[in-house]
């Protein structure tokens, strides 16, 4: 696949808001992303011919992953971009002793739960009202020693 991978650089931080306004209902403001990159999170962007098609990233928590954000632009999803990007990330996380990772998502986001699914993910809870007291997300776990994730 002629795509690259980097850590999420603030001059794209811009280009993360349009996406995140595209795919989400609650989307990430431009000081949630910079505040990512101040603290030194693993936050990445996927690009294909110089534009950025995906981002996503997680937090370290001792041997535990939290993965903060994932997103594919529209007119890439379907395309295996998300997988590459998770696939990416879980190996990233592997190779720095992470053995858990979780995630929450909106429970009404099947497409995502699929997806996650698709990893080894499975529900572990029901956080009620997490978005902005209104929508309800999903908390969801994987783990990484048992080969779950593809
Ligand atoms: C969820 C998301 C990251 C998936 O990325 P993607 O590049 O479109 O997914 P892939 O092409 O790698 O698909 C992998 C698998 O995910 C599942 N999947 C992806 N999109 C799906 C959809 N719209 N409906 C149902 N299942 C879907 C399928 O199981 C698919 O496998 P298949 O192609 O064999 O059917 C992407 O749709 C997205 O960015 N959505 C908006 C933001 C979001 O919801 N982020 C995750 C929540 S935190």
């Amino acid at each position: 696949m002629n795509i690259s991978i980097h850590p999420l650089k603030r001059e794209e931080v811009d280009s993360l808001v349009t996406i995140e306004k595209e795919v989400f209902s609650y989307p990430w403001t431009k000081k949630m992303f910079e505040q990512e990159i101040e603290e030194g999170s693993h936050f990445f962007v996927v690009k294909k011919s110089g534009m950025i098609i995906a981002y996503g990233g997680f937090w370290q928590i001792e041997d535990e992953a939290h993965l903060v954000n994932l997103a594919v632009a529209p007119s890439h999803q379907k395309k295996g971009i998300g997988s590459y990007l998770l696939r990416w990330l879980i190996n990233r996380a592997k190779e720095m002793g992470i053995k858990r990772m979780t995630l929450e998502v909106e429970a009404k986001n099947s497409a995502a739960i699929s997806f996650y699914h698709k990893f080894g993910f499975s529900e572990i809870a029901i956080r009620k009202g997490y978005y902005e007291q209104k929508d309800d997300a999903i908390v969801m776990w994987s783990n990484l020693q048992s080969g779950g994730a593809i």
